[in-house]
């Protein structure tokens, strides 16, 4: 079993992404750009078919007239595509404008700004000299980065290591801080050389600014990128009561970007400032939203293990009461276990929220907020709403019970960008195969599940001569309308499967000389290295079954 989870792994990973074109750095040529990444050819391709799994699964495929597995009832799904930038109004009422931001802390010394819930430490004392020496780097580099600084900090050599005396692990500062167990003065910041010098911690909104217009400049000009897709669907939900034939229980879908000004993107494209969402907003009625939030959190947590990746390495994680969103009634996260955090860590891979009819009401009434285990209007010093919402009815009407109500939402809420970074993640193997003189050969394979693999079949002429191109490219003709294939001639047939391997191609198709006599293929599969004979007629069909 390989390590799954060390930063060299995570290293690897990344430079293979780079070097196949999977991941680019933004704006690289420039020195990149920190929290923005562009996808190359193989990349947009597996991306884009997540995107499209995810769309056909649960929108464009779905049967409204069954009742699927754990649903209480048949539903429908539609989508709506909104945009990035909407009436500022629409984040003043959702609560992003007063609420969405991290506290963050900077360093007058270094001049480095850091997320304050991402700072770790722990106290150090050698020969009567006291700090609290931090690091804001993650996983299993934390604790040696700490040894590293507090032998920098106390002058010592390699060897004289072992005489720093520790008071106790690698704990929060900001829970260190609350809990006075360290205090600013005393700590030492993760880049700089005498403790002090960070600053109290402020609160940063993470939302994008933009001005609209030619006469940018005044404060009604101001506008945001949207954080996320969501209130695009909330705003737009009496839209589609009237345009289209949808009742309660249904579900409005989005893909699209989001952006968050974060002040410390990291892990690849994990944290990223710019990134794409895969929302849904499922409407139903308040007394059936429990089993709908039961029902939505196990279908999403099987679409994962459905497209391959390691139910091992899955965690769904329920989330306690404090840790809820301003808005939330109930949240589950569906977590991955990504190698560049330590093990027995997990990261957000999407969140199931019970949001209750709070946005519905924010959007007519105002922002709303929680008092007394209810919702209320928020109000200013003057007794008005403090962000007053559109006024327009979003209740909904029931023709058959002849009831109105405000319905009630659960919220899947997936990140394109992580989920190509999970699936990625999980498809890396490093192993060994025969080479063509039946030797051991070390190979990186990414193993895909065909649904997302950016080429699904590779064809290949054994040799260069004796007829076999032009039937290799009868049969890339003949494959190409129904999925991505390429045709690949150049290197050794080993050095073309290793090409393969590397981009997750599932299937080689190989033209030999026997293809010319019997009109058969070698169908080699990626995962298992079997190698069958097929029909070439069959080949279409063949694997047209295999990825349906
Ligand atoms: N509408 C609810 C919402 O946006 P969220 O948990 O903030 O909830 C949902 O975001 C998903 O979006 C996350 O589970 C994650 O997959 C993705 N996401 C959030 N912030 C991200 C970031 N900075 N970079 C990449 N993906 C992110």
């Amino acid at each position: 079993m390989q390590n799954q989870n060390d930063q060299s792994r995570m290293d690897r990973i990344v430079s293979l992404a780079k070097r196949r074109g999977f991941i680019f750095q933004s704006s690289e040529i420039y020195g990149g750009l920190n929290g923005f990444w562009d996808y190359g050819p193989l990349g947009v391709a597996l991306k884009r078919n997540l995107k499209d799994a995810w769309w056909h699964d649960m929108v464009a495929g779905h049967d409204e007239l069954a009742t699927l597995a754990g649903a209480p009832s048949p539903y429908e799904m539609t989508g709506l595509d909104c945009t990035i930038i909407m009436h500022p109004q629409v984040w003043k009422c959702s609560g992003h404008f007063d609420l969405f931001h991290d506290w963050m802390i900077d360093c007058r010394e270094s001049k480095r700004r850091y997320r304050y819930d991402h700072l770790h430490g722990r106290w150090a004392a050698h020969r009567g000299k006291k700090v609290f020496v931090t690091t804001d780097a993650s996983g299993d580099e934390a604790a040696p980065e700490t040894v590293a600084r507090a032998q920098k900090f106390f002058g010592l050599r390699a060897k004289q290591v072992d005489e720093i005396e520790w008071g106790g692990g690698l704990e929060s500062l900001q829970q260190a801080i609350a809990a006075g167990s360290a205090t600013l003065a005393d700590t030492l910041g993760p880049d700089a050389t005498a403790p002090g010098s960070l600053t109290e911690p402020r609160e940063f909104n993470l939302m994008f600014e933009t001005r609209i217009g030619a006469l940018a400049g005044d404060d009604e000009d101001r506008a945001f990128l949207r954080p996320e897709t969501a209130q695009g669907i909330f705003v737009n939900f009496k839209n589609v009561l009237d345009t289209s034939r949808v009742r309660v229980p249904f579900g409005i879908a989005q893909v699209g970007k989001s952006f968050r000004n974060e002040i410390t993107p990291r892990n690849f494209t994990f944290r990223s400032r710019e990134f794409e969402q895969m929302e849904i907003e499922f409407f139903c009625k308040p007394a059936d939203s429990a089993a709908w939030y039961r029902y939505w959190r196990d279908r999403r947590w099987k679409w994962y293990l459905d497209l391959g990746l390691t139910a091992g390495r899955l965690q769904l994680r329920e989330h306690a009461a404090d840790e809820l969103s301003h808005y939330s009634v109930g949240t589950a996260d569906i977590e991955y276990a990504f190698p560049f955090l330590a093990a027995g860590e997990f990261g957000e891979l999407e969140g199931i929220a019970h949001r209750g009819d709070f946005d519905l009401r924010s959007h007519m009434e105002g922002k709303l907020v929680r008092q007394d285990g209810g919702l209320v209007v928020e109000t200013g010093p003057d007794g008005k709403p403090r962000h007053k919402g559109s006024g327009k009815d979003l209740s909904y009407f029931d023709d058959i019970t002849r009831e109105r109500f405000v319905p009630h939402v659960i919220e899947p809420s997936a990140g394109a960008d992580r989920a190509t970074l999970a699936f990625l993640c999980d498809a890396y193997h490093e192993d060994e195969v025969p080479d063509e003189d039946g030797k051991p050969r070390s190979r990186t394979v990414l193993k895909l599940h065909p649904r997302l693999a950016p080429v699904k079949a590779a064809i290949l002429p054994l040799v260069k001569k004796d007829g076999m191109p032009e039937v290799a490219i009868d049969l890339y003709r003949a494959l190409k309308p129904h999925m991505a294939c390429q045709y690949d001639e150049k290197g050794s047939v080993g050095r073309r499967y290793a090409r393969q391997d590397e981009a997750g191609t599932p299937w080689c198709l190989t033209v030999d000389g026997q293809s010319l006599a019997d009109r058969t293929v070698t169908l080699r599969d990626r995962d298992s290295l079997v190698q069958q004979r097929v029909a070439i007629d069959e080949v279409v069909d063949l694997l047209r079954d295999k990825l349906s």
